[in-house]
């Protein structure tokens, strides 16, 4: 016997009482009942940047999207402000004579980072800037760590995370983003941020951050997959399999003072989105990251996806698991998309 009530009508007269597509008929009824919504107030805009002036380099592995000098990257941004979008996160790619085996380069008030957070304050005073802690861009071994006896260390590599985000602060940085996975450093990061006197600047932790295979066009962008070579950052990084795991992480770091959270790669952890908002109720950010830009772009190319239709239908579906924000390489695209609809 079937519990299906369909089943004791006899087919002939048979129409179902309930009808989910009265509400899909048009365009109006359909814009009426939708529960989410991508607007430009979503998206945060990474970007990568070179010394040099007037210097552009594509990343092959990322097309359309360009390591740029600083003056080229504030004309850039000066750009997404005007389409609306709200922040930015900023990426260097170090020169490898800066590279060392303890990334000193991560704390020079000089470097790329503090000159680049310095110039857009000038020019762009008006779009919040977003800075990754993590010493990968400046270590000769692309660890986001120290390494010790081949062992990325903890809490060594904290302090050292600490006057990286300093110098970042100091030169007018609005959010710090530690995406290293150190334990304990949100809380050592805001200590160290509280008592220089930057109790105003925000913590936007990456919270539930995996070792994936998706991050491989970004190291090519910072220039940071040769000095990584054959190693991973599984010590550190998330193990895929878990997403409990990352409830406690998310737990730990806003306990720590996180004020925003981050999951990251996007499309294949929207199950850890949803379960990260559905837990803690914080804002909740997303990273639709190089590997999964890289794939639709692929595609796309080759014909095989609608490239506009797949951008947006991506970005609602990290609105839907709970994400309040995505950091996208299509922000500028898809405001513009946005801005037409
Ligand atoms: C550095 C960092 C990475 C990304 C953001 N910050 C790479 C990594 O952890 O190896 C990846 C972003 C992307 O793939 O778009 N700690």
């Amino acid at each position: 016997m079937s519990n299906n009530p369909n089943d004791s009508v006899s087919y002939s007269d048979w129409q179902p009482t309930i009808r989910p597509r009265r509400l899909r008929n048009s365009p109006w009824i359909r814009n009426l009942i939708s529960e989410h919504r991508v607007t430009v107030n979503d998206l945060i805009w990474p970007v990568f940047i070179q010394e040099g002036n007037n210097t552009r380099t594509p990343i092959a592995s990322m097309p359309g999207v360009e390591r740029l000098s600083i003056d080229l990257l504030i004309l850039a941004v000066k750009e997404a402000r005007d389409l609306g979008i709200p922040a930015i996160a900023l990426f260097p790619a170090t020169p490898t004579k800066l590279k060392t085996p303890d990334g000193e380069e991560s704390f020079n008030p000089e470097n790329l980072v503090c000159r680049t957070i310095r110039a857009i304050k000038a020019a762009v005073p008006d779009i919040g800037i977003i800075c990754d802690v993590a010493l990968d861009p400046y270590t000769t071994h692309g660890q986001d760590g120290l390494v010790r006896n081949g062992i990325v260390v903890n809490d060594e590599t904290v302090k050292v995370l600490c006057k990286q985000a300093i110098v970042q602060a100091r030169a007018g940085c609005d959010v710090i983003a530690p995406s290293d996975m150190m334990d304990g450093r949100v809380g050592a990061i805001r200590k160290a941020l509280d008592a220089a006197g930057f109790s105003h600047v925000a913590i936007l932790s990456y919270a539930a951050k995996y070792a994936s295979a998706f991050y491989g066009p970004f190291r090519d962008a910072v220039g940071s997959a040769n000095n990584l070579g054959k190693s991973d950052k599984k010590t550190y990084q998330m193990d895929p399999s878990n997403s409990s795991e990352a409830l406690r992480e998310v737990a730990l770091d806003i306990a720590e003072g996180a004020d925003m959270v981050m999951v990251k790669p996007g499309m294949p952890y929207l199950d850890v989105v949803a379960r990260v908002k559905d837990a803690f109720k914080v804002p909740t950010f997303v990273y639709q990251v190089s590997g999964e830009y890289a794939m639709l772009c692929a595609a796309a190319a080759n014909g095989w996806l609608d490239r506009e239709k797949v951008i947006l239908e991506c970005l609602l579906s990290f609105k839907r698991a709970g994400a309040d924000g995505v950091l996208t390489y299509f922000a500028v695209e898809a405001a513009k998309l946005l801005k037409v609809r």
